[in-house]
């Protein structure tokens, strides 16, 4: 059985003030929901206060980005060696990245490469725009970039990343997508790994859905058997949302 998993990815929000409050408000409530793995993740500059928060708990800690070099003359980026010891979890690839600093799937790769060679288990964001989708591209465009982002993978390597489907037109929007279209495309993803890696790993790798994500409406994707969780962001930044969330998680998976 996969083990659910809700991360929450904070983006360019949260001073270090900030940071240690929500976590603060949100601990007690997601400890509560042990049966889910439940993955904060902070700007970088609030990583060491924040894992100094959840040391004695159970809940994990991941990055928002990652540079695919050991160390070296890249002024301004972070390497898997100072993520290491803080964070279990680094998100790459997301479309954030892709549409304002340009990242490729091939880009992506390198860094999936780097990390699982350090350890982290990285979050793999892929999902198409909204011309694609209204294109009807949808399945192409998401087997292309599954296909890019795990190349090279054994199969031990893909049953322990986690993916991330998030259809950009419904990231930040309020206008999630649907929890039977998420669950037929994150299906189709699962087959693409399966060609990739062979089934039992793509049966092991844990999928999640992302994109206006709430306490709401979360119930209607974590029914869905392909979707193994979700990456939340604004709602993240709330902590009776997220607690919400991480909890109709545990209820609908009967973890
Ligand atoms: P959202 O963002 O929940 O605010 O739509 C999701 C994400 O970008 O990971």
């Amino acid at each position: 059985m996969r083990i659910p998993i809700i991360a929450g990815n904070w983006k360019m929000n949260t001073n270090v003030d900030e940071a240690i409050r929500l976590v603060e408000s949100m601990l007690d409530g997601l400890e509560a929901v042990p049966g889910v793995e439940r993955v904060l993740c902070p700007p970088f500059v609030s990583l060491t206060y924040v894992s100094d928060l959840l040391v004695e708990t159970s809940i994990r800690l991941g990055a928002q980005n990652m540079y695919p070099a050991d160390k070296g003359a890249y002024t301004g980026e972070i390497s898997p060696g100072m993520l290491k010891g803080l964070c279990q979890y680094v998100i790459l690839g997301h479309s954030e990245r892709r549409q304002y600093f340009g990242e490729t799937d091939e880009f992506v790769n390198r860094k999936v490469h780097t990390a699982l060679t350090h350890d982290l288990v990285p979050i793999i964001c892929i999902g198409e725009t909204l011309a694609e989708n209204e294109a009807g591209q949808t399945a192409a465009v998401v087997t292309r970039q599954a296909r890019g982002v795990l190349a090279g993978l054994n199969g031990d390597q893909v049953s322990r990343v986690v993916m991330a489907y998030e259809p950009i037109w419904a990231i930040g929007t309020g206008r999630p997508a649907t929890g039977e279209g998420a669950n037929q495309v994150i299906g189709l993803i699962r087959e693409v790994a399966a060609g990739l890696a062979g089934p039992g790993p793509a049966q092991a790798l844990r999928i999640q859905y992302g994109g206006s994500v709430t306490g709401d409406n979360a119930a209607e994707f974590m029914g869905q058997p392909e979707i193994d969780g979700a990456l939340v962001g604004g709602a993240s930044l709330k902590a009776d949302q997220f607690v919400r969330i991480v909890q109709t998680t545990a209820q609908a998976k009967g973890v």
